[in-house]
């Protein structure tokens, strides 16, 4: 029979990869955590629905689609916000705002897979519910610059706002701006054109772009005229300059997503190809398309596995490995001295084959840096003979000795 594989676009992770994953992600949950931030859960899957409200036609097309034996038409889902907002409006509305969750989740789309695109993928995302405010928006993005710094890799964050595209929009029908938009957030420029001109509207093409390339305030305003969301947009870009945080004004940015409002910002890391964004994020509004009231919105999700291609292959830390060896009248007290040595904090793999000492060790010195080898003599005499597999110098201690003499050697 053929080799069975794991589905297109899936990966497996091998413990050294998990390990460094499990860092990284360490790393990210703390600083949410100092931000506020606190973990919730959603279902793998939900009502198809809750996607195809106002998640965009791009997701929609991508959707892992099902039919559970009831009949319900169920989804496996492609981000978190859609179900975090349900989650809201069915849990958190009573909750005293703004409410500051974070998320750890594997999500689903049936895309074309390549390094750094994946059928399943993870995203660390926060979402802010029930604050709607300059410095609310800051905050998101200052978060997000915090956790993507400390998970060490090197990366340009792109800040814009939905006001000023949609103020050179607003004389097309809905449908034609979303196809715009579609056409912005894949830089997709002759697409765009050609688009307008069959509109009749080569002159918006030229300040789309001009917009688009624009990279100062005062710039995109003299192209938008003045706009009502003027002042704010203002004090959002004074408080990141405060922050000193590096930034790009970049009104051009328009998001695969169609429920945002108004901030949008996304992070490019600087090493990766095709696949470089590792994050994207804004305001939006969802909870009153989901029966709840109207609540302003912020967040952002974090592609993990973008992240961790970004940073690369690391060595991870070693960690002392002892391997107990023993022989069946020493077992019991094999099994108290690997306990102690686990209880001082230590990886200890016993031996599980009824071989010779001598093939114990030699099992055991494939992972280990110690073994503990433990016959009659050491079991009568509560004593373990430790042997350095290193430099094959071996002594006889007690088990507090023994311990302190691997954890010495740990340090050094
Ligand atoms: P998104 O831009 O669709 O936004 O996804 C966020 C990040 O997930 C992307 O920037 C990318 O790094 C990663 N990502 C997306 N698709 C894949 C894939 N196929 N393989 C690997 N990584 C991928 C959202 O999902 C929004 N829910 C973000 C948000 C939260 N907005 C407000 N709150």
């Amino acid at each position: 029979m053929s080799m069975i594989q794991k589905p297109r676009g899936t990966r497996d992770f091998l413990p050294e990869e998990m390990e460094q994953r499990r860092d990284v992600e360490g790393i990210m949950r703390t600083i949410a955590r100092t931000w506020g931030y606190r973990e919730i859960c959603t279902p793998e899957f939900e009502e198809l629905e809750l996607f195809t409200i106002r998640s965009g036609e791009g997701i929609i097309q991508e959707m892992y689609v099902f039919e559970d034996k009831g009949g319900r038409k169920l989804a496996l889902r492609p981000e978190l916000t859609a179900p975090v907002l349900r989650m809201y409006v069915n849990e958190g509305r009573t909750l005293a705002k703004p409410l500051r969750w974070y998320y750890f989740a594997d999500c689903f789309r049936y895309e074309r897979p390549q390094k750094g695109r994946y059928r399943q993928f993870w995203q660390f995302g926060v979402e802010q519910i029930g604050a709607d405010s300059a410095l609310a928006e800051a905050e998101v993005i200052l978060c997000a610059h915090e956790i993507l710094a400390a998970s060490a890799i090197s990366f340009t964050l792109h800040v814009g706002h939905l006001a000023f595209m949609r103020s050179l929009l607003s004389r097309l029908s809905p449908d034609d701006q979303k196809k715009v938009r579609m056409y912005l957030d894949k830089k997709d420029t002759r697409g765009l054109e050609e688009f307008l001109s069959t509109l009749g509207e080569t002159d918006l093409a030229f300040s789309l772009t001009a917009l688009a390339g624009c990279r100062d305030l005062a710039g995109a305003f003299a192209i938008t005229g003045d706009i009502p969301e003027k002042d704010r947009i203002e004090e959002l870009f004074s408080i990141l300059d405060s922050a000193g945080i590096g930034y790009v004004l970049d009104p051009g940015i328009a998001r695969g997503l169609d429920y945002y409002t108004g901030m949008v910002f996304e992070i490019f890391a600087e090493n990766l190809g095709a696949e470089n964004q590792v994050l994207g994020g804004g305001t939006y509004r969802l909870a009153h398309l989901f029966g709840g009231e109207e609540t302003p919105s912020c967040g952002f999700a974090i592609g993990f596995d973008r992240v961790m291609v970004s940073r690369g292959e690391r060595t991870p830390p070693e960690s002392l490995i002892a391997g107990v060896a023993h022989t069946p009248d020493g077992r019991s007290f094999a099994l108290t001295v690997a306990r102690e040595f686990r209880n001082a904090g230590i990886r200890t793999e016993l031996a599980l084959s009824g071989k010779s000492i001598g093939q114990q060790l030699s099992t055991i010195a494939r992972t280990a840096d110690y073994a503990l080898i433990i016959g009659k003599r050491e079991q009568d005499a509560g004593r373990v003979t430790v042997k350095n597999l290193r430099t094959g110098t071996q002594k006889e201690l007690l088990i507090n000795e023994a311990i302190a003499e691997v954890k010495g050697s740990e340090s050094r």
